[in-house]
């Protein structure tokens, strides 16, 4: 069974308690933490995450599934460890080398939470396949990262197979997250690739049930 991660990132403003009570109710698995920093990509959220992210903290036991799009990676895992997150994840891309990747991964577990990398669409997979055997879940980007409401890149599905075929190969149990555009007719599609954990914003956030449509893109 897949678990659903709703994005906040496209909560209408004034909407958040109310929202965040409604999806706390309609039992997303995880609330999905978009953090952007104005650098790693164009908008910064990350003041607005913060707070979002320790509300839902005091409101709701569901977990925290935060997603760091920061250039200042180290000082953003220590803000966001500060709302106890379920997963922290970086990107690829903002690491300067391998040894910082595995310096975070370790940083990460040192601090009781699960680690995730992510990769945007330009990124070749084989790049993340030596960190798998450490880290808990990959989040494959199916848009470019910076905002909701974007339009799924269907190129991304070869790339969830790939990781797919590599993790069953190396009897690996690393979830594999996909992030952007997901929806109703998307998510088929991600699931028979091989995802486990969907990311979806806009597409519960303007649905007018979110049990229903969670429950839509499990099925
Ligand atoms: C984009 C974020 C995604 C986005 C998903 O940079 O990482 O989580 O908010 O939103 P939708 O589901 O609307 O594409
Ligand atoms: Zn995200």
């Amino acid at each position: 069974m897949v678990e659903i991660s709703t994005s906040i990132l496209s909560v209408k403003k004034g909407e958040e308690t109310s929202t965040f009570f409604e999806l706390e109710t309609a039992k997303t698995d995880y609330f999905h933490i978009d953090v952007m920093d104005g650098k790693f990509v164009e908008k910064n959220t990350y003041q607005k995450m913060l707070e979002n992210a320790s509300y839902i903290k005091r409101i709701s036991s569901l977990p925290l599934d935060v997603h760091l799009m920061v250039e200042d990676v180290k000082t953003a895992i220590d803000d966001f460890l500060a709302v106890e997150p379920n997963t922290i994840t970086f990107h690829l891309e903002a690491c300067k080398n391998k040894e910082e990747v595995y310096d975070f991964i370790e940083y990460i577990k040192k601090n009781n939470c699960k680690v995730g990398i992510s990769v945007k669409p330009n990124t070749n997979i084989e790049e993340v396949f030596e960190f798998l055997p450490y880290i808990h879940m990959c989040l494959v980007m199916t848009v470019e990262p910076g905002k909701g409401g974007q339009t799924f890149l269907t190129d991304m599905l070869e790339k969830i197979k790939k990781l797919k075929e590599y993790i069953t190969t190396q009897k690996l149990d690393t979830d594999i997250e996909v992030d952007g555009g997901i929806n109703l007719k998307t998510a088929p599609e991600v699931k028979k690739a091989g995802a486990n954990i969907l990311v979806a914003g806009t597409a519960i956030i303007m649905a007018n049930n979110f049990k229903t449509i969670i429950n839509e893109l499990k099925a």
